[in-house]
């Protein structure tokens, strides 16, 4: 499973995510597509970003009982992704019923990444709003390896956190690395950010870069550039 850069879509339609994806002509990015585009746009762009030759992270976060997110992913299953993800918080059974609800007749299916406590929680609303009083890193370390033993192939995390989290759940338990910024870049709404180079040493498998590739002026040389820091 080699590194690589992922490139949130944070666009709110259509045409404003396939006028920034025709810049790229040479290498296609891995692409991220959030709800916001996800719920404008509708499973349409999902097909029409994968016929140009991208790759996909379908980042819709689902979290319901067992049966109803088995049938979702079975749904989505059919949108042929290459990544998507879940809340940990499902628990065990619901996590284990997104997998069934993946696999394709020939037995692949997309990677299945879950989301832990979100870097939005703090210990504080932790503690007050979900009454779990366990130290926060605790918290996402167990979700970590709840998802590994239930079957699923990493973590969404903060790239302080990857380290950790192939301690505990091995190498081969996929990190996705959000919080990422270039060494010069104001830190905006992300507290706790990495370079790409830095993300890289700590292990990250895959980064996950918004504003500062497609804010930046020339957001093709900016990819290039994450690239080239993080995959080498
Ligand atoms: O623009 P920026 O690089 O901050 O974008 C990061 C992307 O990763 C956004 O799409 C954001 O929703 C997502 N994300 C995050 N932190 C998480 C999970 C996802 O920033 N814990």
């Amino acid at each position: 499973m080699g590194r690589d850069v992922i490139v949130a879509c944070d666009f709110s339609s259509k045409e404003e995510v396939l006028a920034f994806l025709d810049l790229f002509q040479e290498k296609k990015p891995y692409v991220k597509i959030g709800m916001e585009l996800f719920y404008a746009e509708g499973p349409s762009i999902v097909r029409q970003i994968k016929e140009r030759g991208h790759r996909i992270f379908l980042d819709l976060k689902l979290h319901d009982i067992p049966n109803t997110v088995k049938s979702a992913m079975r749904v989505l299953r059919d949108l042929d992704v290459d990544m998507i993800n879940c809340h940990a918080a499902g628990t065990t059974a619901m996590l284990k019923a997104a997998l069934e609800g993946l696999q394709k007749e020939d037995g692949s299916r997309p990677l299945l990444i879950a989301v832990t406590q979100l870097t939005s929680t703090d210990q504080g609303s932790m503690e007050r709003d979900l009454l779990i009083e366990k130290p926060i890193d605790e918290v996402v370390m167990h979700y970590a390896k709840v998802s590994r033993d239930a079957g699923l192939d990493g973590v969404v995390c903060s790239p302080l956190e990857a380290k950790r989290v192939h301690e505990c759940c091995g190498t081969k338990f996929l990190t996705v690395t959000p919080g990422v910024r270039f060494a010069e870049n104001e830190k905006g709404d992300q507290k706790r950010v990495m370079t790409p180079a830095q993300a890289r040493e700590i292990g990250s498998d895959y980064i996950v870069v918004g504003r500062p590739i497609t804010r930046a002026e020339d957001p093709v040389a900016a990819y290039e550039r994450a690239l080239k820091e993080f995959v080498g």
